[in-house]
């Protein structure tokens, strides 16, 4: 029919999305939906125009009735007409919440029935947003939902384009979007701009390297989106099913999931920092990481000792490279069993622990989730205990899942369960006893399962075979992981599947606080939204090559936005052999991750900065001192994280919204708001080109000045050297560094100031022990201002704290001071200072105390 032609392909919304199948015609017409073949069909696991789409009078639901409440709206919605999948809800309960000026929510539930909801706490608001920034406008037959911006009418959401389907195993809502600029939707291999072009995004945690267009570790189903004028809005679906995100280039977006509830987030910014913030508003904000946690740690899968291991941390001492922790692998324990370390390999283990400690360096040790479930009786108590606890998932009948991991056969804890957190932290204090390990790495907890389900298969039933499957890789939702149906002691593994890494890591996070009384470090492979508050997250099995090297930039980003700020990925590549320079390059840009970790694979040669030649090793060396240089600024950047939900690694577009040129980048990045890094991301050359947004950048190693008009420039970029450029009117506090982040940490500061034209310029520091627990909450940091403006600095203390009698200000650099002063005084007193032709000022001997406030000035 014409009404069918006349929809234009982008706009088109697939009504026969089963991957792998052939849609023809008479299917189609079947499901009551338009067909017309455009170009290739495509194959299974790609995507294209669909063939097979909705019509504009497809039967949705009406809204019936819609009453105002105390805190918006609520609806009934009924289809009158059933869908191609089974067991429609007819009637739906509609919620529309005014939570917040920034922050619309909107619930369908089924009022008949509870449906499975997501068990993360957000906030329950009890009181309607007084003067929102947004307004709401219904449409009945079909329903329809309008949410636009009130300042300038943009459109935020508009679920009109599409019918509304809530059967009890398919879920589907869609959207126009106001613009192609999408990012977030983790967990995905992509640059960090999203392509809207027929692009499914599946989410369904997997264990898998790293490749585009599948489902990966984590699922966070939020996204970032920039209005074309520097405005930018975001959207949580609150659902943690499996499910396909669809974008298409109308653009459009459609959330297809196949469980719970729809549950779905407006926040309106209006700036992209402040759309994160309301999101981590919602899920939580990252927790302020323990000091230790942003050195350098170092890591290999085969280090086949405690005594190999060993002597490569005694090479890094010997090198005087930076490192902070040491990382074990599954080496160290015996026979892959958690809990345990191997009697013979790795006997010096709990000296080796004592000795890093002795040097004010950390240890961490990997765990995975599976249980050995195969060893003769009394001889694991992991197992034994936890069958007694009742711990562990069990199959739809209610006996034990078996799978297999690393040692053999294993069962799964089910971390939803208070009971397992509490084995979970019993086993680790049993061990902690042995190994007095720091802090935790969780991995293989997608759950992974090297079979299908588990040794047995799966049933067959509804949740194994559901009507619709959304495009996972393996294509069912048991590859490589537990049945679907599987029991968890708060739901089925249907619904929790997505969550498992999530509750370990609360799980970790917990005992660890428990255990060690101080602020837990653990990195885990999977995350759900909210993961940040537990724990930081690195990006899985990356690959030692250039492309990989670039592909970690869009990967921090995303996660960063996503409110899990520790976050990177391999140093050097994970599996392959690195190359020296690459090796190099990665170290320049993992110095610059916020966290930052060199790891391989077993089987592949070491790739530890020592086994390098000398001037590799001095390049990597002096990266990592830098990186530890930078400790203050990049506290402080954490602590604006885990206070208001900032990123750290932020997006350049962030701090210029208006400039859409920096919508696509992803190969720069910034440290807050003017820290710029342009590494160098291909082998062979001694340049790079960075763009350089509009204004004026120093050079952060000389003070040379740069004035852009927002353009490209290519900047000299030898071995050694990783391009940065601080941003005019920032004040950045650095440190003097060390090898360890203990020592560097008690250096006197070094700080930088670079002057606007009109010689302004401010920055602040967040300072406390480093690893008590909740040191804002209880008042136990300090925190200072620094202001710079007709030519005086002043350093004023905001709030005080002991922790920052320890320290002194020693050095004030001041970049793009024009003309050079006859005399410097500090606190009146005459200084010391020099001042070079490159319009740099800088004052020194100054062993100022700072938890004094301080003034600087010049004529
Ligand atoms: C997984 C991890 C990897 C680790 C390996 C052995 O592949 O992602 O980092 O080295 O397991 O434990």
């Amino acid at each position: 029919p014409e009404s069918c032609t006349l929809i234009p392909e982008g706009w088109r919304f697939d009504c026969y999305p089963e991957r792998g199948v052939v849609v023809n015609e008479e299917m189609c017409h079947k499901r009551n939906c338009c067909f017309i073949q455009v170009a290739e069909e495509k194959s299974p696991g790609q995507n294209g125009v669909p063939w097979c789409f909705y019509p504009p009078d497809f039967p949705s639901y009406e809204l019936v009735t819609n009453n105002e409440t105390e805190m918006g709206y609520r609806g009934k919605l009924v289809r009158r007409q059933k869908t191609y999948y089974p067991n429609d809800i007819e009637t739906l309960q509609l919620d529309v919440l005014y939570e917040s000026d920034s922050r619309l929510r909107i619930r369908v539930t089924d009022p008949a029935k509870d449906r499975y909801e997501v068990p993360i706490d957000v906030p329950v608001v009890k009181k309607k947003a007084s003067n929102p920034l947004y307004t709401v406008e219904f449409t009945e037959q079909p329903f329809g939902l309008i949410v636009k911006r009130k300042q300038n009418g943009a459109v935020l959401l508009n679920t009109t384009v599409a019918p509304l389907f809530y059967a009890d195993q398919f879920l589907q809502m869609s959207t126009s979007l106001a613009s192609e600029f999408v990012y977030g939707l983790g967990e995905h291999r992509s640059n960090f701009l999203h392509d809207v072009q027929w692009n499914t995004l599946t989410m369904w945690t997997r264990d898998a390297a790293p490749v585009e267009l599948t489902n990966l570790y984590g699922v966070h189903p939020f996204y970032l989106l920039m209005e074309s004028d520097g405005l930018a809005h975001g959207s949580f679906l609150l659902n943690s099913n499996a499910m396909d995100v669809v974008l298409q280039p109308a653009p459009a977006l459609t959330w297809r999931t196949i469980g719970g509830i729809l549950d779905l987030y407006v926040f309106v910014g209006p700036d992209p920092s402040s759309v994160v913030g309301e999101y981590l508003e919602v899920v939580g904000k990252p927790a302020m990481p323990i000091y230790w946690a942003l050195g350098y740690h170092l890591c290999r899968w085969g280090y086949d000792s405690s005594n190999n291991t060993w002597d490569v941390v005694k090479k890094m001492r010997n090198n005087q490279i930076p490192q902070d922790v040491q990382w074990n692998d599954i080496d160290y324990m015996d026979r892959a069993l958690d809990f345990t370390h191997d009697p013979v390999n790795f006997a010096t283990l709990p000296d080796l622990v004592k000795d890093l400690h002795i040097h004010d360096q950390h240890y961490v040790m990997i765990l995975d989730p599976g249980i050995s479930s195969t060893q003769p009786a009394g001889s694991y108590l992991p197992f034994q205990e936890g069958i007694k606890q009742g711990v562990f998932i069990t199959n739809s009948s209610g006996d034990l899942l078996i799978g297999k991991v690393w040692p053999g056969l294993t069962a799964f804890p089910d971390f939803s369960n208070p009971d397992t957190h509490e084995w979970w932290y019993q086993n680790l204090k049993t061990f902690h006893d042995q190994v007095p390990f720091d802090g935790l790495w969780i991995d293989m907890n997608e759950p992974s399962n090297f079979l299908d389900g588990s040794v047995d298969g799966c049933p067959s039933n509804d949740l194994e075979n559901p009507p619709y499957t959304p495009a996972v890789l393996g294509g069912s939702l048991r590859a490589k992981t537990v049945c679907a149906s599987a029991r968890q002691k708060l739901n089925s593994h249907y619904n929790l599947h997505n969550l498992y890494g999530l509750m370990e890591a609360k799980a970790s996070a917990s005992a660890l606080k428990k255990l060690l009384k101080k602020r837990p470090f653990v990195i885990s492979r999977s995350t759900f939204s909210s993961h940040g508050v537990y724990s930081g997250h690195w990006l899985g099995d990356n690959r030692s090559q250039w492309k990989d090297l670039y592909m970690s930039i869009p990967g921090m980003l995303t996660f960063n936005i996503l409110g899990i700020p520790l976050v990177g990925a391999d140093i050097c590549g994970f599996s392959a052999t690195t190359t020296e320079e690459l090796c190099v390059r990665w170290t320049q840009l993992g110095a610059f991750y916020p966290f930052t970790r060199n790891h391989n694979t077993k089987d592949s040669q070491a790739q530890d900065p020592t086994v390098f030649s000398p001037a590799a090793r001095k390049a990597m060396t002096e990266v990592l001192l830098l990186r530890y240089s930078l400790f203050p600024f990049l506290y402080t950047l954490f602590h604006h994280a885990h206070l208001s939900g900032h990123t750290v690694a932020r997006p350049l577009f962030f701090e210029f919204p208006r400039d859409l040129k920096t919508y696509k980048i992803d190969k720069q990045f910034l440290w807050g708001k003017s820290l710029l890094v342009t590494p160098v991301l291909a082998p062979g050359v001694d340049y790079v080109v960075g763009y350089l947004p509009q204004g004026i950048w120093y050079d952060f190693y000389t003070g040379d000045s740069l004035v852009s008009k927002g353009e490209e420039i290519k900047l000299h970029a030898p071995l050694d050297k990783i391009n940065l450029h601080l941003r005019e009117g920032s004040i950045t506090p650095t440190q003097r560094p060390n090898t360890t982040l203990w020592v560097s940490s008690s250096q006197p500061l070094h700080l930088i100031a670079c002057l606007t034209e009109d010689g302004l310029a401010e920055g602040d520091l967040f300072w406390d022990d480093g690893e008590t627990i909740d040191t804002y909450e209880t008042d136990q940091y300090a925190y200072f201002i620094f202001r710079l403006k007709q030519n005086t600095m002043t350093s004023e203390v905001v709030h005080s704290h002991m922790e920052a009698t320890y320290i002194t200000v020693e050095t004030v650099s001041f970049y793009g001071l024009k003309k050079g002063p006859t005399s410097v005084t500090v606190n009146s007193q005459e200084a010391s200072f020099i001042y070079t032709t490159n319009q740099v000022l800088k004052v020194y001997d100054l062993g100022l105390n700072l938890s004094q406030n301080f003034t600087i000035s010049w004529v």
